[in-house]
């Protein structure tokens, strides 16, 4: 959480850093601020709310704005006190010499701050951050040297750390540091930047440093100088940027995220390219780096991933299990690392992220690692943080999603899964390629593209729908087998954007507790495809009925009896059980959309989200 940018040259700071923390919005959005260094003075401004309440604060500014050619800027995620303008970062040490910028969650700050007390420090923020202001100025007078200083502060910190820090004597430089917090450097001519995440930089540079934990890099217009702690100089290894300029418009849509529900038949067609040609052709994955001897040692698999990606992960165990035969278990990373957890060589550990960034995945994939399982990481960002510590790695290729609320990325992930099962199938057994099911699925995968359109394209139903529901403040959505996951994510969906509360349930559980909630109040949105579950869920269906329950159903197939049974019926085109998740759900992702959107809510940037969770 929380977005950092840095930038010393000869550009007017503000814009850059104004422009950088835009492209950081999703990584927190209840408050920002920036420190322009100007000669001999430290000049800070900030704002709470979101990003423009900043941008007008330094319009009345441009005074000190265009004399200032290097700053720091920063947009906030609150984990330590209130989203507020004292709380905002940067903050800085009593006398305002020195100033930080801070994304992480600093664990000792409490001790740190009893110690700092003893110095005659006073706090005036309830942030973790604020300690590491009066740590490093603590260090700078004693040794007068800024990267000495920044490093001694680091070695005494505990916790999850990227800082900027500039004072006001040193005008020259930056400082940062970074220890499980992204943290990159943009290499420029006469100039250089400073960012979370590459989006905030490449208008101004393809070419960049990233940091690793534990370095410390001391960065003038002109020169970039990285140390580990003991103070040893390390190579500045200077990588290409994959990226181009993002185009960040909305194509004429009203949100993101309606804009990313309908490039969903486009995400789907590009993560198939060159993967899966025809119904009879292998599947290509020439990143996943295990041979066929490793995989065919594969005794089970588990995957670790949180919100939308752990849906993801819950479809994936239900397709490696049925056609892979391999044991698969999902689980929530932030579970997951504290267990005693067991996994060997034997033991592929499959990661699932959008971002990469995910504090709790990164920790578990570590934790993996170490343990001899193999990593292969499912992300939608190739340079991110899990990517890096990847053995084997399937890129999604969605295509950068702003929305706080992920929706293709599930799609790239779900089909992302599907090929990877099927590839393991043709490596593991590769008689059972030929199997009529396996055939037809790698036909249906080909087709479903076209089917997502067809969804996209008719959605007067469901925009009808989500009007007559919109004002409901309950929901339960259920399903069975393979669409479980898609009732968890369908109701996530809704939660996170209409803030209307949605719980996803396994449809034969609705009678072992949650049953008591429903009435008249309370509408039950049920998914059910025409397969082996199909009579369950209608007969679970039935018993809420009976109990006065509005039911809406999502299904891909309508009788007399389900005319009769349903309040409202959204189809989908025809398809198979097995693939019917990644269809399934665009409506779900709608139905949310269209609820929120009609109550008028900030779809995109959601209260209290933020899109990477760079924090445990
Ligand atoms: O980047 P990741 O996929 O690791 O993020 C995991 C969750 O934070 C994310 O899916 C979150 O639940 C989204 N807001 C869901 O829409």
């Amino acid at each position: 959480m929380c977005g950092i940018v840095g930038y010393i040259g000869f550009k007017k700071a503000s814009e850059v850093l104004l422009k950088g923390l835009s492209y950081l919005e999703y990584r927190g959005y209840d408050s920002s601020g920036v420190a322009l260094m100007t000669k001999g003075k430290i000049e800070i401004f900030k704002a709470p709310g979101k990003l423009n309440n900043l941008r007008e604060v330094l319009l009345k500014e441009q005074n000190i704005c265009n004399k200032s050619t290097s700053g720091i800027g920063h947009i906030r995620w609150a984990t330590h006190g209130l989203p507020t303008e004292l709380n905002a970062h940067p903050h800085t040490c009593n006398c305002g010499s020195l100033v930080v910028v801070h994304n992480g969650i600093i664990e000792n700050y409490k001790e740190l701050k009893n110690e700092l007390e003893k110095y005659g420090c006073e706090f005036k923020s309830q942030t973790d951050t604020e300690v590491a202001a009066h740590l490093i100025a603590h260090e700078f007078s004693k040794c007068k040297d800024l990267m000495a200083a920044t490093t001694n502060a680091v070695k005494k910190i505990q916790g999850a750390y990227a800082f900027c820090v500039m004072h006001k004597t040193m005008p020259d430089k930056i400082i940062v540091a970074r220890k499980n917090a992204p943290l990159i450097i943009g290499v420029g001519e006469g100039e250089n930047f400073i960012a979370s995440d590459i989006p905030a930089i490449i208008e101004y540079t393809k070419k960049a440093i990233y940091l690793n934990d534990n370095q410390v890099a001391e960065i003038k217009k002109d020169s970039i100088r990285i140390t580990d702690l003991e103070g040893n100089l390390l190579e500045n290894k200077v990588e290409f940027l994959p990226f181009e300029p993002v185009a960040l418009s909305k194509m004429g849509y009203k949100h993101y995220m309606l804009k990313e529900i309908h490039e969903q038949s486009d995400v789907a067609r590009n993560v198939l390219q060159g993967k899966l040609t025809n119904s009879k052709s292998e599947i290509v994955l020439e990143d996943v780096k295990l041979t066929p001897k490793e995989l065919k040692n594969i005794k089970r698999i588990q995957i670790i991933a949180c919100g939308t990606s752990l849906h993801a992960g819950l479809v994936g165990k239900y397709i490696l299990e049925k056609f892979a035969k391999i044991p698969t278990d999902v689980e929530a990373s932030s579970e997951y690392i504290y267990r005693d957890t067991i996994s060997d060589e034997n033991t592929l550990t499959i990661g699932i992220s959008q971002s990469g960034e995910t504090a709790d995945t990164i920790t578990a994939i570590k934790q993996v690692r170490e343990k001899g399982s193999h990593v292969l990481i499912i992300t939608n960002r190739p340079d991110s943080t899990m990517a890096r510590l990847a053995d084997s790695l399937l890129p999604v290729n969605a295509g950068i999603e702003v929305s706080v609320a992920a929706t293709k990325s599930y799609m790239a992930q779900l089909l992302s899964l599907y090929l990877l099962t099927l590839y393991l199938v043709q490596i593991t057994n590769p008689e059972s390629v030929k199997d009529k099911e396996i055939v037809s699925l790698k036909q249906e995968m080909l087709e479903l593209p076209n089917k997502i359109e067809a969804v996209t394209n008719n959605t007067k139903a469901i925009k009808e729908t989500a009007k007559k529901y919109s004002s409901f403040k309950d929901f339960i959505f259920i399903a069975r087998g393979i669409n479980f996951p898609t009732a968890l994510e369908g109701a996530l969906k809704l939660k996170e954007i209409s803030y209307i509360n949605a719980t996803g349930y396994s449809a034969g559980e609705l009678k072992h507790g949650p049953i008591a909630m429903l009435d008249e109040t309370m509408p039950v949105l049920a998914i059910l495809n025409k397969g082996c579950v199909y009579d369950k869920v209608m007969s679970n269906c039935e018993e809420a009925k009976a109990r006065q329950a509005k039911l809406i159903g999502v299904t891909n197939f309508i009788d007399r009896k389900s005319k009769d049974l349903f309040d409202d019926i959204l189809t989908i085109p025809d398809i198979s059980d097995t693939l019917s998740p990644a269809l399934n759900i665009v409506v779900l992702q709608l139905l949310a959309y269209y609820i929120a959107e009609y109550l008028g809510k900030d779809v995109d940037q959601p209260r209290n989200l933020a899109k990477s969770v760079t924090v445990e």
